[in-house]
C-alpha cells in the first residue's frame, strides 16, 4: 500500500533518488579503491560534493526562492526566508569510505525556525524515510510508529561514539554508556545520525541521542521521530537541538527515563 505524497514531498524524495544514483555508481567504486593504497578518501570527498550539487540544482529549480544550509557548500541565502533547506548529501561518509552500506542521503526543510519536512534516503537498501509536519512519517509506502516498549530492560539504544577531530567530554560520554548499558538490551553505533533519528521513528531502536552534531545531520530525522509520534529534545531538554547539536529523540513513554539517564 502506497500513502500519497504531497508536492513538496515529491520534489523531496525525486532529488534525493537522483543524487542516490550516482552515489550507488561511487559506492561501488569505492568497494574496489578499498584494496588500493591510496585508498578512495579522495574520490569519496569528490562524490559527497557532487550529490551536493544535484540536491541543490535540483532543489533549486523546484522552489526557487528557498535559502539553503549545506554540510559541503556555502550557505545560500533565498529569497523566501521563512524556508530554508538543511542538506547532507552524505551522512555516515565513514561507513562510505569503508565500504559499510549503511549512509543516507538527508534533505531537511525548515520552515519559520521549525522542522517541517524530512527526508532521509538510504540508496544502498532503497529504503527512502519521508515525513511532513501534520502528515505522518513513513517508510517507503509504509506508515511508521515508534516502539511501545516501556521496559528500558526490553530497549535498544543508538549514539555516537566520539572519534578523532570530535570535540568531546570522555568522562561523561562513558558515564552515559555505562548507565544505559547497564539498564538496557544495549547500544548500537552505525554511524549516521540521520538514520539513528529513522530507525527510532520506524521502532527498530527505542531510542537515541548523541550530541556534537550539525544541523544538518538531524533537520530531517527530527520531523521524522515527531511525525512517527515520537519526542525529541535537545540534552537540556529543550528545543534548539538545531542550534546545540544535541539530540536525545525517543517513543514518550521512553524518552524521560532515558534523559534522565544521560544527564
Ligand atoms: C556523521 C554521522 C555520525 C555522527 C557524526 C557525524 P557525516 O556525519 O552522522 O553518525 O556520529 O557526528 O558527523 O560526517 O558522516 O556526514
Ligand atoms: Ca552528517
Ligand atoms: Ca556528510
Amino acid at each position: 500500500m502506497s500513502h500519497p505524497r504531497s508536492a513538496l514531498l515529491n520534489v523531496m524524495t525525486a532529488a534525493a533518488q537522483k543524487a542516490a544514483r550516482r552515489m550507488v555508481r561511487d559506492f561501488g567504486e569505492v568497494e574496489n579503491l578499498q584494496v588500493s593504497k591510496k585508498g578512495p578518501a579522495d574520490f569519496v570527498s569528490i562524490a559527497d560534493k557532487k550529490a551536493e550539487e544535484t540536491l541543490v540544482r535540483d532543489l533549486q529549480k523546484a522552489r526557487p526562492d528557498y535559502g539553503f544550509i549545506l554540510e559541503e557548500g556555502n550557505d545560500i541565502e533565498g529569497k523566501d526566508t521563512s524556508n530554508t533547506w538543511i542538506i547532507d548529501p552524505l551522512d555516515g561518509t565513514t561507513n562510505f569510505l569503508h565500504g559499510i552500506p549503511h549512509f543516507a542521503i538527508s534533505i531537511g526543510l525548515v520552515r519559520d525556525g521549525e522542522p517541517f519536512a524530512g527526508v532521509v534516503y538510504n540508496p544502498v537498501t532503497d529504503e527512502m524515510f519521508w515525513a511532513e509536519k501534520g502528515q505522518g512519517a513513513f517508510l517507503n509506502g509504509r506508515r511508521l510508529r515508534v516502539s511501545a516498549r516501556e521496559k528500558m530492560a526490553e530497549c535498544l539504544f543508538a549514539t555516537g561514539i566520539p572519534f578523532l577531530g570530535k570535540k568531546k567530554d570522555t568522562d561523561r560520554y562513558l558515564d552515559r554508556i555505562d548507565k544505559v548499558t547497564s539498564m538496557s538490551s544495549g547500544i548500537r553505533r552505525f554511524g549516521s545520525a540521520a538514520l539513528d533519528l529513522a530507525f527510532v521513528a520506524a521502532a527498530r531502536y527505542d531510542g537515541y541521542w548523541e550530541d556534537g552534531l550539525q544541523s544538518w545531520d538531524i533537520a530531517a530525522g527530527i520531523v521524522l521521530v515527531r511525525e512517527a509520534g515520537g519526542f525529541v529534545t535537545d540534552i537540556d531538554g529543550k528545543r534548539n537541538m538545531l542550534e546545540n547539536g544535541s539530540v536525545i529523540a525517543a517513543a514518550e513513554k521512553m524518552h524521560t527515563p532515558l534523559s534522565k539517564l544521560i544527564k
